[in-house]
């Protein structure tokens, strides 16, 4: 018996990324797959058809003839409501599919009499760490953050010491030190950038002093607590976050690139900068604010847009992994891999899903066209409005590390070891003099 397992070419905007390489490919077929690529899937992740053929996979013309008898379907994004039609009953769909705010879309996929797993909501225990794909991608979109802010800054990272003169390194202030924010720390730091980080939670100084970054931050007896059990950050007092403004605003002001990464599970991203803070920063500085599809974490960014305010340049980029498409790709398909990895059966070649596992347990989210995941079923509404839009902002409550066991994985991730070094070195030469490309105040790239 084989499994049929299609791969679909993903239809929104600004979505490269692919849910399967020709090295998944070989492995699927080797845990008892039968692997159908739609044409064209990889195009925007540099994988051509050819790639997928030779690994062992099928072409299939169209996404309707792909999903033709299809038992998995693997993809990146949430599937359109309007091809749902096209997906064979009782087969499972695993993908991103943002489900906090969108009980209304999984209804849909249960009427459809679908199974599905959502991979946001990966649990973050140990076993599942190679699922994760939040960690992946945000790693990677931290990363990526730091050459986007190259990219716009006209000046070098490091201190270069020349006959015609010393050029001083740049100051880059990265806040909010999760995932993401310790690779951007990482990845300045590599740059030559003299790096400083902020945080809520204390054990993300450690983290970041680490890397080589400083740490600022209101260090009170509310800080001392502000870390969930699951290990992330509470939403902070009125009274911390008036403190924590005029640290930011003194420490800011000196300051020519910030990355900003602050989340709060379930909350709008916290406000860390405001328009008198932008207003004085340097003319030509720099700010990236990847927190902008929950609200962003600067009063002026735009959602999917660069944008120039009192002379500073402010990045705020939608979906930052896609960016990096053929790497985040890889990763991603690889974290699809692990699960499915879990999920068949090598022997008979068969689907053999354990609904009592805990990670299956906390991604499934329509078990035989039923919506069973406690989170979205039942009259949980009020609860679920809080939810931010996308999955990157949200968080699953059913974690079930320590605080002390979630700090360490996050900075063994974002070590500089893992770290594609390479090709930061390879494509961030940075363009001059950015603010004279931009005569509107609105960029588009
Ligand atoms: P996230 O994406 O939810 O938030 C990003 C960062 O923003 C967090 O470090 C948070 O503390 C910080 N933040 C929130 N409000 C802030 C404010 N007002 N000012 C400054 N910073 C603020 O976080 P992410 O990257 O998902 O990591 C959350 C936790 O999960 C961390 O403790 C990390 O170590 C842990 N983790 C555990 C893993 C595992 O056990 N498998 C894997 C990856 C992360």
């Amino acid at each position: 018996m084989t499994i049929k397992l299609a791969v679909l070419k993903e239809t929104k905007s600004n979505e490269k990324r692919v849910a399967a390489t020709p090295d998944t490919v070989k492995k699927l077929i080797t845990l008892g797959c039968f692997v159908t690529v739609e044409s064209g899937a990889g195009e925007q992740a540099s994988i051509s058809d050819q790639h997928y053929k030779d690994a062992g996979a099928t072409i299939a013309k169209t996404a309707a003839e792909a999903l033709k008898k299809a038992q998995i379907i693997l993809k990146v994004q949430a599937p359109d409501e309007a091809d749902l039609k096209a997906y064979p009953a009782e087969s499972l769909v695993i993908g991103l599919l943002s489900p906090f705010g969108n009980e209304t879309y999984l209804k849909k996929l249960a009427e459809h009499k679908l199974n599905a797993f959502s991979m946001e909501l990966v649990p973050r225990i140990t076993r599942a760490q190679s699922m994760d794909v939040l960690s992946s991608q945000s790693n990677l979109a931290g990363y990526k953050s730091v050459l986007d802010a190259c990219e716009y800054y006209g000046k070098a990272f490091p201190m270069m010491m020349t006959a015609a003169g010393t050029i001083p390194p740049a100051k880059a202030f990265v806040m909010g030190a999760g995932v993401a924010g310790l690779q951007a720390i990482a990845t300045a730091k590599r740059l030559g950038a003299v790096v400083t980080a902020t945080d809520v939670r204390p054990a993300a100084k450690e983290q970041v002093e680490s890397l080589g970054g400083s740490f600022v931050a209101v260090e009170d007896d509310e800080f001392k607590q502000a870390e969930t059990a699951g290990g992330y950050a509470k939403e902070m007092s009125k009274e911390y976050q008036a403190k924590q403004a005029a640290l930011v605003a003194d420490h800011i002001a000196k300051q020519d690139i910030v990355i900003t990464t602050a989340l709060i599970p379930g909350r709008p991203a916290p406000k860390l900068i405001s328009e008198d803070m932008v207003k004085s920063m340097k003319k030509g500085s720099v700010i990236v604010d990847m927190a902008v599809e929950t609200g962003g974490n600067c009063a002026l960014s735009k959602p999917g847009d660069v944008v120039e305010k009192h002379g500073v340049t402010i990045i705020g980029h939608l979906n930052v992994p896609s960016r990096l498409a053929a790497d985040s790709s890889a990763l991603y398909a690889r974290n699809l891999l692990n699960l499915l990895g879990l999920i068949i059966d090598t022997s008979s070649g068969q689907l053999s899903i354990n609904w009592e596992d805990d990670i299956i347990k906390g991604i499934a989210v329509v078990k035989d066209g039923k919506l069973i995941h406690p989170h979205f079923k039942g009259p949980s509404k009020a609860a679920a409005k809080t939810e931010t839009k996308t999955k990157a902002k949200t968080k699953p409550k059913t974690t079930t590390k320590t605080p002390a066991k979630a700090a360490a994985p996050a900075a063994k991730k974002s070590t500089p070891k893992k770290a594609p070094a390479k090709k930061a070195v390879k494509k961030t030469a940075p363009k001059t003099a950015p603010a004279k490309k931009k005569t509107t105040s609105s960029v588009k790239k």
